[in-house]
């Protein structure tokens, strides 16, 4: 609908990052022709290309990233849509034919003087651009939406982050600001409200009553690949459990809002971040797992004698009615076994005499298990009799496999987040609140992790990572709680 019309302006057009996301998620949405009527793009990059030279190289290299051939009547409808813009970000001068360019490209498309812009650029220059664009009068709110599309990292600590923060808000509002965690957009994390909200049978469990402990996990067989001179600086505190695992554990630990409206959405999943309690220093042993590959030094860009951190596992509390002594998990990592990611909830052991009878060998305890990737699923294990004995148990699995679904077509992460963006739905993008929250907690992990280098200890590549399950008792979390209380 016209709601969603704009021109959507991308600074750092000729990166990674519109090439690997960007302009295959566009493409995809033309494919599905979910794009709005009307919509055009502003590529704004550096170099000194005409729009017909940008847009054979962009797509040479979206399709090497993607292993995908375009369709040439496809993106030939796309290509229509991009004008290329060349561009100095410091220079506060060259705004002025941006601005131009904007204004007639809207006459032409009538677009209704909606703006989207998308900073693909290094977090270094977000400050100098969002300043210009104020300064040169690129944000035109008389004339239509104004908003704003954020990558990570939102800085590295509360302090950077606050101050990228105060930049962009010098210039742009809070609703107007689209902070981006791709994790919000998978498919089973959003699933997980639904399955949360829509069935009697978990919510009245979800909680400490019934819930033994929680365990979210992302993990990664690839490396740091070239990303080294970020990841060095960053490693798995900054780069994972900051935004996207701290996300997971929100949206699962939350009230439930009776609308799920982004605003009450948000302030739930605020309130749990904020009652994550601080890991004390004399614990630590028990609650924080470090690891390193073995080998992560000779990747590009990374320092020869860095002790950065690309495994974490931590064992978290909340300081929350719901919530009280029940362990949360935190595992994430590079260079390990498999790519996986999901949420587990393992569930008590059922008391009064039928457990009794039992022996604990043949009592599983429930778990209920979201997959997120690769497969997209719901598990539930429960114990059942097996057949043809008196009183033997055994554990079986209720599985539901949402990637199996005949017809569906799981769309890719950034074509939803550009969908929502243009419609205004905040609800799938971190509110500020959220990041300050979330930075406060890492930035007391940071700092020990910074002052106990011996800390990180090495694994090799494709294992499980370095040995945690014991150090946090894992396994045995519900005999722990009694220490806990
Ligand atoms: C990014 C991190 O935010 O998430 C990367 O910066 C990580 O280091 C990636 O590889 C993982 O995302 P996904 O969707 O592959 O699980």
């Amino acid at each position: 609908g016209g709601e969603m019309n704009c021109l959507m302006v991308i600074f750092g057009a000729t990166g990674d990052l519109t090439s690997r996301k960007l302009v295959p998620a566009l493409y995809h949405l033309e494919v599905k022709e979910l794009l709005p009527e009307a919509f055009g793009v502003v590529a704004v990059a550096r170099k000194a290309y005409s729009t017909d030279q940008y847009l054979t190289h962009i797509r040479q290299k979206s399709e090497e990233h993607t292993h995908e051939i375009f369709e040439d009547a496809i993106w030939s409808k796309l290509a229509n849509r991009f004008h290329y813009q060349p561009l100095e970000f410091d220079q506060e001068d060259q705004y002025g034919s941006l601005k131009k360019k904007l204004d007639t490209l809207e006459k032409k498309l009538e677009s209704e003087g909606n703006r989207l812009f998308y900073m693909a650029v290094s977090p270094e220059y977000f400050g100098t651009i969002v300043q210009h664009l104020e300064n040169q009068s690129l944000i035109d709110r008389k004339h239509g939406w104004q908003r704003m599309m954020i990558e990570k990292p939102f800085g590295r600590d509360a302090a950077s982050a606050r101050e990228l923060n105060q930049t962009l808000r010098k210039v742009f509002e809070e609703e107007e600001l689209f902070r981006i965690d791709h994790y919000l957009v998978k498919e089973m994390v959003q699933n997980l409200m639904t399955i949360r909200a829509a069935n009697q049978i978990f919510e009245p469990t979800w909680n400490k009553d019934h819930i033994d402990h929680v365990q979210i996990v992302s993990a990664e067989m690839e490396g740091v690949g070239t990303r080294g001179a970020y990841y060095d600086q960053a490693g798995a505190l900054r780069d994972m459990l900051q935004n996207h695992m701290l996300q997971m554990l929100a949206l699962t630990a939350m009230e439930m809002p009776n609308f799920l409206t982004a605003e009450k959405l948000r302030a739930e999943k605020v309130r749990i971040l904020r009652s994550l309690i601080p890991l004390a220093p004399e614990t630590m042993e028990n609650r924080l797992v470090l690891g390193q590959y073995e080998g992560y030094h000779n990747e590009p860009k990374v320092a020869p004698e860095s002790t950065t951190e690309t495994f974490a596992a931590l064992k978290v509390f909340l300081d929350h009615p719901r919530w009280e002594g029940v362990p949360f998990f935190l595992i994430t990592g590079k260079a390990l076994a498999e790519k996986t990611a999901g949420i587990m909830i393992q569930y008590k052991l059922p008391m009064g005499s039928w457990s009794l009878r039992q022996t604990q060998q043949q009592l599983a305890p429930n778990r209920l298990i979201i997959q997120i990737q690769p497969q997209e699923g719901v598990v539930l294990t429960f114990n059942s009799k097996e057949p043809g004995t008196m009183d033997q148990l055994m554990t079986v699995n209720m599985d539901f496999c949402q990637n199996c679904l005949a017809g569906t077509n799981t769309p890719e992460a950034y074509e939803k987040l550009l969908l929502d963006a243009m419609k205004g739905d905040q609800s799938s993008f971190t509110h500020w609140d959220e990041v300050e929250a979330s930075w406060i907690w890492i930035d007391h992990l940071t700092s020990w992790a910074a002052a106990h280098p011996e800390a990180v200890k090495s694994y090799p590549k494709g294992s499980q990572g370095p040995v945690y399950e014991e150090r946090l008792k894992h396994a045995s979390a519900w005999e722990e709680k009694e220490e806990n209380q």
